[in-house]
């Protein structure tokens, strides 16, 4: 069967002006920042055509479908009930974040500045969520996810770690759900602990999952405010259509809680959040939970048989180069440490650099997720098998050469 939602060919691709597009030349092969190669969606082509045909380039409205449509969304696909009364938007994920930590530390006594105030994440994360932990003025605490857990399954929550860290005091816990680099989907009992914990010792959750709708076979996604009434009480949920549809540049995300107690939240966000949102965004993203969802499900498909390339390409070009296929998303966490040479360039992005240099492949350098980055590499495959192909050729002709910071002199 033609899948519906193809990834558009290279030619066309560097037509883009994109972040992914125009940050490197074109002999580079950009695998990097978390955009796919997808052409549009038909339901999300169609609303923005003919938002441009009539010019309908102003401000959101007031009152926009959106949380209706995404609600309709998470009950088919999640069985989820979400309370459109208590959902906010925001421009984006990134804004919806900081947004929400300044309210959620203003309650806890921290100001809005957030000074005193801690905030726990688990590297290897997101680069940004650091930032956004600074940007509010916090202190950041680290609680590593455990590597290789049991039967030697990927990365995972480190609970009892977790419940270290929240007894010696942390106002907010940042949760990755599913979680970016390593594409772990939290398991339910795992989702349940978090919130125990987090009600036993007063921490507020704030789950960022805009990877959800791009959860691959195998795994199943929890929204953490469905997990019970310990996680709405503490819960605070981010949600969007940027990953799954490949929005991110028209700029719409969603702010979602699920308890009474934990709704008035909503009152205390600025009013320039909603008016800050993209009306393109807002649209595009209606007709993607309304009418995107075959669409979403072909990519799906199509990312599942990537994520096993990665794995086939890797063992015929880089066997040294470690890799468990994540169980979302497009993103692969590839663990260099082992090939001859590597060990040596940690913590500065330099193994990135080097191979941006010698290779002409983009990737994300592992160095910015947290101190258990180093030696890794995140690579985008939301892209077509010829293009994994070429990258993976190209990455076999890296021999490491930079020497160790002090090692020569
Ligand atoms: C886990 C995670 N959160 C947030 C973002 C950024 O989202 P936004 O563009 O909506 O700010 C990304 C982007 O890749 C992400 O992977």
């Amino acid at each position: 069967m033609t899948p519906i939602a193809p990834m558009a060919p290279l030619t066309e691709l560097r037509r883009r002006r994109s972040a992914k597009w125009r940050t490197y030349p074109d002999e580079v092969l950009p695998l990097f920042v978390a955009e796919m190669d997808v052409r549009l969606a038909p339901a999300i082509s169609e609303v923005l055509h003919r938002a441009i045909d009539v010019s309908d380039t102003g401000y959101v409205a007031p009152d926009t479908e959106l949380p209706a449509a995404f609600a309709r969304f998470a009950a088919r696909r999640w069985s989820w009930d979400v309370d459109v009364e208590q959902v906010s938007l925001a421009p984006d994920v990134s804004v919806a974040m900081v947004e929400t930590l300044r309210v959620l530390l203003e309650d806890k006594g921290r100001g809005a500045r957030g000074t005193d105030a801690t905030i726990a994440l688990s590297p290897p994360v997101y680069p940004p969520f650091y930032g956004w932990i600074c940007e509010v003025g916090a202190r950041t605490v680290e609680v590593p996810l455990r590597e290789n857990g049991d039967a030697g399954e990927g990365p995972r929550l480190d609970l009892p770690a977790l419940e270290a860290a929240f007894r010696a005091g942390v106002d907010v816990y940042l949760l990755c759900n599913p979680h970016n680099p390593v594409g772990t989907v939290h398991t339910h009992d795992e989702l349940a602990a978090v919130a125990q914990l987090a009600v036993r010792y007063g921490v507020s959750v704030v789950s960022d999952e805009i990877h959800a709708p791009l959860v691959l076979p195998g795994a199943v996604f929890v929204p953490f405010l469905n997990v019970n009434a310990e996680a709405r009480r503490c819960g605070v949920a981010l949600e969007s259509a940027s990953k799954g549809w490949n929005l991110a540049g028209l700029k719409a995300a969603m702010i979602v809680t699920g308890d009474p107690r934990v709704q008035e939240i909503h009152g205390r966000f600025p009013a320039e959040l909603a008016w800050r949102t993209g009306h393109l965004g807002v649209l595009a993203s209606t007709a993607a939970f309304t009418d995107g969802e075959e669409w979403l499900d072909d990519v799906i498909g199509v990312l599942d048989v990537n994520r096993h390339l990665v794995s086939d390409l890797l063992a015929e070009h880089l066997p040294e180069v470690r890799y468990r296929p994540p169980e979302a998303s497009y993103l692969a966490w590839l663990d260099f440490r082992h090939l001859p040479g590597v060990a040596r360039l940690s913590g500065s992005g330099q193994l990135a650099r080097d191979i941006l240099g010698s290779c002409g492949v983009a990737l994300s350098s592992g160095d910015d997720f947290g101190p258990q980055g180093a030696g890794h590499l995140r690579l985008n495959f939301g892209t077509s098998p010829e293009v994994l192909r070429e990258a993976m050729q190209r990455l076999a002709t890296y021999t490491p050469t930079a020497p160790m910071l002090g090692e020569v002199g």
